[in-house]
């Protein structure tokens, strides 16, 4: 009798314990990926004698005109100052962490990174910068944050006659992955890719993904194909009166850009077979152009599909919605539950079906297609006040029917 009490009492001691520790994963502050060392800090331009001056946009654009005007246009130069960054980073505590990628020279950052006051590395030992150059933050992925190593300006020819020293790149793809990898395991996270999964998504198009949460090895860097899609050749002179080369468009569009997001898509709506007396409607939609998930990158992005049919007065007699989105649940663990996005060349499609002689008579049917950078329940919870749209059509098409005879 005695012993059984004292297992009850074990047992629920065990369960308090482990109530309270759930209870505090849903309240603890958390953070949704694992801070790796390629971009735990700031990078170092101590070793340059580069006045700051030389290292800012405009100093590089003088001589790269035509390369910082295509800059000029592109997100990455906005990487600080967009404004749903903003609302998102001060909705995060205003983490130095998020500083590494989105203005990752050093002499952009205020502070310096001393260490770490924990293994998480999500508090890091800071200290005034006497660098910092508010111009330069304002740059966010400045021209240096991609070229610049170790004093020298990495580029893909290598033996040019440029004034300042160059080192030869072997694969430009590298570049991307300081910023578009967020990878490292940790014990409680059960990402079937990783939160920013783009790379991981194109490695397993290759059949070379062999991850879990967040580790992710990159096997052939020069197959990833980012710089091939993200910055297309174009034959120019690197600076005005240079010879003509090989070189690409700094533009790097993404789910900012409508086209660039139709470019990806194929969209198909048609007729298909259907049951006696009823008439269905396929739309069919394949990611042609897109190596990684369509969409990818951060978990916010989705496509959503709305399929209708329509009495003559432009009424919905019957709607069918859909999300193309990957589904995370961040608490108490963080847990991959359902991914519907457009995995490379692999058509999805979405029916609507109707009695054919249904009353109000169905005059039309419609599929409308959009991509939204965010959802509105999260634009809300972050109090971001959009002034740019959050969410555009990418495809439209009404189809009138027939009488039914
Ligand atoms: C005073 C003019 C000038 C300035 C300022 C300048 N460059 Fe250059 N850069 C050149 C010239 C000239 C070349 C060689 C062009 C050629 O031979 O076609 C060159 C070449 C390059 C290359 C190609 C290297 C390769 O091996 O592929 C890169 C990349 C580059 N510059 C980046 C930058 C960046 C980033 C900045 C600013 C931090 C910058 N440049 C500032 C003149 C300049
Ligand atoms: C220093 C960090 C960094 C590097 C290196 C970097 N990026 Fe980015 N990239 C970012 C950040 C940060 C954003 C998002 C900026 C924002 O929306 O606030 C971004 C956004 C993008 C976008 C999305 C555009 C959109 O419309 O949302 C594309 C595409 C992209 N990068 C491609 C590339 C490619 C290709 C490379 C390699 C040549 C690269 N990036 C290198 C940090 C980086
Ligand atoms: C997001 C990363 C990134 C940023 C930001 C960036 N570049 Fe580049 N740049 C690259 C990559 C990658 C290549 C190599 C492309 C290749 O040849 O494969 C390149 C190539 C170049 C070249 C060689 C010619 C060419 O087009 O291949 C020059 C010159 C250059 N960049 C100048 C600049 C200047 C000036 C800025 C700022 C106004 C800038 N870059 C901003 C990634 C970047
Ligand atoms: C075969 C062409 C192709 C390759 C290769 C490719 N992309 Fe893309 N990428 C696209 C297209 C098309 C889109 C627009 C549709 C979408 O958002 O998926 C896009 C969108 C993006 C976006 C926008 C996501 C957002 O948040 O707005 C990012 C970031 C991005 N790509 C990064 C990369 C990186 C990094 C690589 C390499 C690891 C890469 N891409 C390789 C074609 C490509
Ligand atoms: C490892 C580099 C990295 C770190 C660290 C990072 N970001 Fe980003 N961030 C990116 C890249 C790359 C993109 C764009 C591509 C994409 O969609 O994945 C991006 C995009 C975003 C966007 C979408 C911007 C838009 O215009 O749609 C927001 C918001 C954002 N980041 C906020 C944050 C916050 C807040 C933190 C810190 C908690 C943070 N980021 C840390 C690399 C990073």
């Amino acid at each position: 009798m005695a012993m059984t009490r004292k297992r009850a009492l074990i047992a629920g001691i065990g369960i308090a314990i482990f109530a309270v520790f759930l209870g505090w994963r849903l309240v603890r502050p958390m953070n949704i990926f694992v801070v790796s060392e390629h971009f735990e800090r700031p990078i170092d331009t101590s070793s340059t004698s580069m006045p700051t001056d030389a290292l800012r946009a405009g100093t590089c654009g003088a001589c790269h005109g035509e390369i910082y005007a295509e800059w000029k246009t592109s997100i990455h130069s906005q990487a600080w100052t967009d404004p749903y960054f903003r609302v998102d980073w001060k909705f995060d505590e205003s983490q130095q962490v998020c500083k590494n990628c989105h203005i990752p020279l050093d002499r952009q950052q205020e502070d310096r990174v001393l260490g770490f006051r924990d293994t998480e590395k999500l508090e890091p030992i800071l200290a005034g910068n006497p660098d910092f150059d508010p111009k330069l933050q304002h740059e966010g992925v400045t021209c240096a944050a991609c070229h610049f190593k170790d004093g020298k300006i990495l580029g893909t020819h290598g033996d040019l006659d440029a004034p300042h020293p160059v080192e030869k790149l072997s694969d430009p793809n590298a570049i991307c992955l300081r910023c578009h990898i967020v990878q490292g395991a940790r014990w409680d996270t059960f990402y079937r890719y990783p939160p920013c999964g783009t790379a991981a998504e194109i490695e397993a198009d290759a059949g070379r993904w062999q991850g879990r949460s967040g580790e992710l090895a990159v096997r052939n860097v020069s197959e990833l194909g980012c710089v091939q899609c993200h910055m297309p050749v174009v034959e120019r002179a690197l600076v005005e009166g240079g010879r003509v080369r090989q070189a690409r468009r700094h533009l790097w569009r993404g789910g900012h850009d409508p086209a660039m997001v139709k470019q990806g898509l194929d969209i198909q709506f048609a007729e298909i077979v259907a049951g006696a007396d009823r008439r269905a409607f396929a739309l069919t939609l394949t990611n042609v152009g897109a190596a990684h998930y369509l969409p990818t990158g951060t978990p916010d992005r989705h496509l959503t599909v709305r399929l209708r049919v329509l009495d003559r007065d432009g009424q919905t007699l019957e709607e069918e919605n859909h999300f193309l989105k990957r589904t995370t649940m961040w608490r108490p663990f963080i847990v991959d539950l359902w991914d519907t996005r457009l995995p490379r060349g692999k058509p999805r499609s979405y029916r609507i079906e109707f009695p054919a002689a249904g009353k109000p008579a169905p005059a039309a049917v419609e599929a409308t297609v959009r991509y939204h950078l965010l959802d509105e329940a999260r634009r809300a919870r972050i109090g971001y006040d959009n002034t740019e749209p959050i969410a555009y059509e990418v495809f439209r098409s009404r189809i009138a029917l027939q009488r039914a005879q």
